[in-house]
């Protein structure tokens, strides 16, 4: 089924270039101001209680290496920051350092001339430990409900600062893992609420990039749990890849795979070079907003926040620590400002790397018949998913109207769905008949949701399905070997 003409591939590719490209400029300079001021401000210098950090990249693949990128470098920040091993737990799948596809063997960077910041990043969980179950566990500090790694968890105290940093794909009401299920928000959130109902801790931040990652806290993220999470996006919308190829800023050439994405490098790039005993997270939100946005372009999101916004007048420092050598860069409004970005849409940077991969391969040669495939599958996975999308919606509320419920966005500060549990069900019933959504698929969880919504059972769900599917489509995409992501 894997067969598509050439021509049609080639017509896929020169249309998707289109597409892609694109970004504005928004100019400005790095101030750096001498300053001893920021002593002044140092209210929150003599933090009481530990700093815990939890980073997970939620993909793995070369051609997701930004992700696992962008948690290595959240960990060098950190370090410097002076937060300690003990406190910092990351969840990554190690497939990159050593990737045959990967450059430069043992080395991650997480821009186009940056250093190493893949050296001494703690293993905690690797691999197929890198699991929806594990995570919770360690925010919630209870290693008899871990499964593998290192056992690290966030044995915090009621005095405490916990700083969780999540970056991967995600669609509406969920996020991406490398091993299934997936996390989905409702259960992200219960765990928020544990924690805090166990009093262990003095206050939260959460940094979240994903596609419509605003759906994880729109409506479900309360206030009074002191918890503040900003998002790489709003809830109907991409987050953005960044330093791809065939951009600019570009990587280095033989890099073919974005290097990072454009919310994660904003708050890193920001935090890299400030004392953060000065910045606030509110200064930050409004950097990171700005670039992020784009200049308001085509080719940016809309970063959110949630949860007890009153806590964004406290200093970075509280989370983060600060870089001594920092110490006279104060944060002014304007210096954080960056050359113009151009950033590729989150759920076309694999479509990207199979391109240039292909591109780059030389004539004839296996690598080009390879890429050309893992293009060609990627693309076909996608138009299964979202004709069997489409024929279903109809199926269930008629031609006309069934393209419409399935685009019905709630207003905003509602949750994505009422019944998570039987959202679920939807998604397992439609993966058994029309195989896994995979990380492509959950741009369709608002699909899912609103059929819920409608009130569809189980029964009628698996009707449609079998009827829209006639069988699960091979190839390494719709595989359900790995098991249903919901
Ligand atoms: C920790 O996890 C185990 C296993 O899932 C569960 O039985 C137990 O209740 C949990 N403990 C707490 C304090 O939540
Ligand atoms: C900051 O400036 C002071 C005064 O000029 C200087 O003594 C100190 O070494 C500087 N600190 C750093 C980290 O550069």
């Amino acid at each position: 089924m894997a067969h598509f003409p050439v021509t049609v591939v080639v017509f896929l590719i020169v249309t998707f270039s289109g597409i892609v490209s694109g970004g504005r400029d928004i100019t400005g300079d790095i101030l750096r101001l001498p300053s001893a001021a920021s002593r002044f401000f140092n209210s929150d210098a003599a933090v009481e209680g530990t700093r815990w950090a939890v980073l997970i990249a939620g993909s793995n693949g070369y051609w997701n290496y930004r992700h696992q990128s962008d948690v290595c470098h959240a960990y060098q920040l950190l370090r410097k920051g002076g937060l300690k091993d003990e406190n910092i737990i990351v969840f990554m799948y190690d497939d990159i350092a050593y990737n045959e596809e990967n450059p430069r063997p043992g080395v991650i960077i997480n821009k186009p001339d940056g250093d190493d910041v893949y050296k001494g990043v703690p293993k905690d969980y690797t691999g197929e430990d890198v699991t929806v179950n594990n995570f919770l566990a360690a925010i919630l500090g209870n290693r008899t409900a871990l499964t593998g790694g290192s056992g690290k968890v966030v044995d915090s105290g009621p005095n405490d600062h916990i700083f969780i940093y999540y970056t991967d794909h995600g669609g509406p009401g969920v996020l991406g893992m490398p091993t299934y299920p997936y996390l989905y928000a409702e259960d992200l959130n219960e765990v928020l609420k544990k924690k805090h109902a166990s009093g262990t801790y003095k206050s939260l931040v959460f940094y979240l990039e994903a596609c419509e990652s605003g759906s994880i806290f729109e409506g479900l993220l309360h206030e009074g749990l002191n918890i503040y999470a900003t998002t790489a996006s709003n809830a109907v919308e991409s987050s953005w890849g960044t330093y791809c190829p065939g951009e600019y800023p570009s990587p280095p050439p033989e890099y073919e795979t974005c290097l990072g994405d454009l919310y994660s490098i904003a708050w890193m790039e920001d935090s890299d070079i400030h004392n953060l005993q000065s910045e606030t997270l509110h200064q930050q939100y409004k950097v990171v907003k700005r670039r992020t946005s784009n200049d308001n372009s085509a080719y940016g999101s809309h970063v959110m926040q949630y949860g007890d916004i009153g806590l964004s007048k406290e200093h970075l420092f509280l989370y983060l620590g600060t870089d001594p050598a920092n110490d006279n860069f104060t944060f002014i409004d304007e210096n954080s400002l960056r050359s113009p970005m151009k950033a590729v849409n989150q759920r076309d940077a694999d479509l990207i790397h199979f391109w240039d991969k292909f591109r780059k391969a030389p004539e004839g040669s296996s690598r080009k018949v390879k890429a050309q495939k893992e293009f060609v599958e990627a693309m076909s996975h996608r138009m299964h998913l979202d004709n069997s999308m489409k024929l279903i919606g109809k199926l269930l509320f008629g031609i006309e109207k069934g393209p419409e419920v399935l685009n019905i966005v709630r207003p905003a500060g509602q949750p994505l769905v009422d019944d998570w549990d039987s959202l679920k069900t939807l998604v397992r019933t439609f993966e058994t008949h029309c195989g896994s959504l995979s990380q492509y698929g959950m741009k369709h969880m608002r699909s899912f949701a609103n059929i819920c919504n409608a009130g569809i059972r189980k029964e009628q769900m698996a009707e449609a399905s079998a009827q829209a599917c006639v069988s699960i489509p091979g190839g390494p995409w719709s595989s359900l070997h790995k098991g249903f992501s919901a």
